[in-house]
């Protein structure tokens, strides 16, 4: 499986190799296989988006890329460096793959600038005030500026998910992983949310891992859109999305938009069904 020769602009760093990766979880003695011989080339610089029904196995890929759960089967790969693999079924965790969760994990006891600049001090990486100073500009970049001394709490949770965007890249990661991230929000929010991440990511050109249930966000943001089969999870389909950047919003309602948007559902409405009918408790 190649990756998207268009999608990337020749950065090579935070190429993801998955090969014939399979987890079983074993909860009380009964096996559950969440993910199976699955296997996805991952360029460096490229944004990748994983579709696929609710329960398939999107997750637990990316809690193995992140090294919060460990493999059973296969290898993965990051710049040719293996994370995990037989001899060692549990990746490291590292400040190269950055996790963005759906629920936020901001400190609500902190501003946003200390939120932010509180990695690099805590991994000794940058004194307290370098550490300030790098996170009051990159919330500056990301449009941040007016709110960098307020708390969570205080701010939209459009600020806030972009906030927690830019704590997740002080550290200049090679990979962002997104599960979900923007799950919650409204339309209106989320279009915000996605010109802003697109912004951030052709300013640093991280290698994107997204999950998202959401279709438009899948082909709007994506080079390409890896649609997952019901669980066990591997890949069923891959769409390749030729659309150049920048994109803004006037792609929405383009013809060749609609047509990979149909094109995905498709695929990704063949597992649901799927999934349903094995007994999945819910549908993406
Ligand atoms: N820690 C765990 N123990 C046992 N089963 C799990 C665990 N985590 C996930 N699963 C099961 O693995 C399957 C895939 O889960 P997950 O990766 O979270 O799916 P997705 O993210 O695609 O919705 C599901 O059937 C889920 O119930
Ligand atoms: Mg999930």
């Amino acid at each position: 499986m190649t990756a998207n020769p268009n999608s990337h602009s020749g950065n090579s760093r935070g190429a993801i190799s998955i090969r014939n990766v399979s987890k079983v979880y074993d909860p009380g003695g009964v096996n559950v296989r969440a993910v199976d011989d699955c296997s996805l080339e991952i360029a460096g610089g490229e944004v990748c988006m994983i579709v696929g029904p609710s329960g398939c196995g999107k997750t637990t890929l990316l809690n193995a890329i992140a090294g919060f759960h460990s493999i059973s089967e296969g290898q993965i790969d990051l710049d040719g460096e293996m994370l995990c693999g037989p001899s060692k079924p549990l990746a490291d965790q590292g400040a190269d793959r950055v996790v963005v969760f759906q629920n936020g994990a901001l400190f609500p006891w902190k501003t946003l600038a200390e939120n932010v600049a509180y990695g690099p001090v805590v991994q000794g990486v940058l004194g307290k005030n370098e550490a300030r100073e790098k996170a009051i500009h990159m919330l500056d970049e990301a449009g941040l500026s007016g709110v960098a001394d307020k708390y969570p709490g205080e701010v939209s949770s459009g600020m806030a998910r972009r906030a927690e965007i830019v704590r997740a890249l002080i550290n200049d990661p090679k990979v962002l992983l997104l599960d979900e991230p923007y799950r919650a929000m409204d339309a209106l929010t989320k279009s915000i949310m996605h010109e802003s991440l697109l912004e951030v990511y052709d300013r640093t050109k991280v290698t994107i891992f997204f999950i998202t249930h959401d279709l438009e966000e899948a082909i709007f943001l994506g080079d390409r859109v890896i649609v997952m089969t019901t669980r066990p999870a591997k890949t069923k389909k891959i769409v390749d999305v030729k659309i150049s950047r920048p994109r803004d919003y006037r792609l929405l309602s383009s013809e060749e938009f609609r047509v990979l948007v149909e094109e995905t559902k498709e695929a990704v409405h063949e597992e649901a069904v799927k999934a349903f009918e094995a007994g999945e408790r819910e549908l993406a």
